[in-house]
């Protein structure tokens, strides 16, 4: 039984900040932390922070805006993070709102109605409680029957729950899967930190998987292949233990950190020989692949897989580009490049969805135009 991706839907948040607005409040709070700890700073027990600039954003990462959320609570140079209102168990939870929004556009581009889904798999890098699972929160705003599961595999969360939607539809387990990835980067960005503060942004993404006999129109699924290499690189240590460990919850280790340049050095082979050894089991080689929809971290990590692969400079049609506008959005990135970027593809064209990070991990996705 063949499985393919019928439909796919984004939830893009109303509020953006440009690279110039978030330097901009960054270095006003180093102003304020500067002079709050002046006498320290001039006894030498502590280093002043240091600006951040523009230039170095634009060139280190590629990114030069995100959707957020909450604007307002991350420019404030004494907040540092959004402002976000908690809601009552009555009602629905922030990333379910998001991710019904996505899966009701995802559900309309596959030309499906709400009877048609029968399973939901929720994937993503953060879940905003422990229980019950988001999913099965948007399975019943949605009012969706059947079965509904949280996963994480960070960066990675969408190409995995991918992977399990096609063995789901495979084995006759379900017949149409929604996998939604409600990615609110901006809860666990630490916009304090002056190595990390635009990395990331908010979003939301969906993906209708079915069997091929159900739909006439997408992508087929020729093969998924995962892997997994265990790194302390991408790390943050929230977690149901800190209480009980009594550990600092302010503590900047409760937030993503990362050692940025180690991983675009192991994270880029990694992935590029993935992709490679899927092409080749599938009797293929890179000429016959049209599309490179890869995870969106960075524009040059980006530039030396493709450089990689192909053998030569990639163009932008290629390899297409979102984190200019969205920054980093975790397992969602990927998705957004192939909602995209899929509509010129002809009959029998061949690309490939890859997310990778946390974990490390990273997750393919070879997929033929109907
Ligand atoms: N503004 C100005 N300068 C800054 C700065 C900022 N915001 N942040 C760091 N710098 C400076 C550093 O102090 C350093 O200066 P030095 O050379 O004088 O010591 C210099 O810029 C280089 O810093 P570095 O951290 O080595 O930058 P980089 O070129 O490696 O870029 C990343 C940083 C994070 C953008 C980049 O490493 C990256 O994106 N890596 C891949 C990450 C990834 O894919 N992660 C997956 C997450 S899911």
């Amino acid at each position: 039984m063949d499985a393919v991706i019928s439909g796919t839907g984004v939830f893009i948040p109303e509020q953006k900040i440009s690279n110039r607005e978030l330097v901009e409040s960054y270095n006003a709070f180093v102003d304020v932390f500067n002079s709050e700890n002046r006498n320290q700073i001039e006894e030498g027990k502590l280093d002043p922070l240091e600006y951040s600039t523009e230039e170095f954003v634009k060139k280190a990462s590629g990114i030069e805006n995100r959707y957020v959320l909450d604007k307002e609570g991350i420019l404030d140079p004494h907040r540092m993070r959004p402002s976000l209102e908690e809601r009552t168990n009555e009602e629905p939870s922030i990333q379910a709102d998001i991710a019904v929004n996505a899966c009701k556009k995802a559900i309309k581009n596959a030309g499906k109605s709400i009877e048609d889904i029968d399973s939901i798999i929720c994937a993503c890098s953060n879940l905003q409680r422990a229980y019950p699972a988001i999913a099965i929160e948007i399975q019943e705003l949605l009012g969706v029957t059947g079965f509904a599961y949280d996963m994480n595999v960070a960066c990675s969360s969408s190409t995995f729950a991918i992977q399990n939607a096609v063995n789901d539809i495979k084995s006759g387990l379900s017949d149409c899967v929604l996998v939604v990835n409600p990615e609110i980067c901006s809860g666990h960005l630490n916009f304090k930190d002056r190595d990390g503060h635009f990395i990331f942004g908010d979003v939301c993404t969906a993906v209708v998987l079915e069997k091929k006999e159900s739909s006439s129109q997408g992508f087929k699924i020729l093969s998924t292949k995962l892997k997994t290499v265990f790194s302390n690189n991408i790390r943050n240590n929230f977690g149901f233990l800190n209480k009980a460990e009594n550990a600092d919850s302010n503590a900047p280790d409760k937030l993503f950190i990362q050692e940025g340049r180690r991983v675009f050095k192991q994270v880029i082979p990694m992935v590029s020989s993935l992709i490679e050894e899927q092409i080749s089991n599938n009797n293929l080689s890179i000429e016959n692949i049209s599309r490179l929809w890869l995870h969106q971290a960075n524009l040059s990590m980006n530039m030396h897989i493709a450089k990689k692969l192909l053998g030569r400079e990639p163009n932008e049609i290629e390899v297409p580009i979102v984190l200019n506008e969205f920054a980093n959005t975790s397992s969602a990135g990927s998705i957004i490049a192939f909602h995209r970027y899929n509509q010129d593809l002809q009959k029998g064209d061949i690309g490939v969805i890859c997310s990778f990070g946390a974990g490390y991990s990273a997750g393919s996705v070879l997929v033929e135009k109907l």
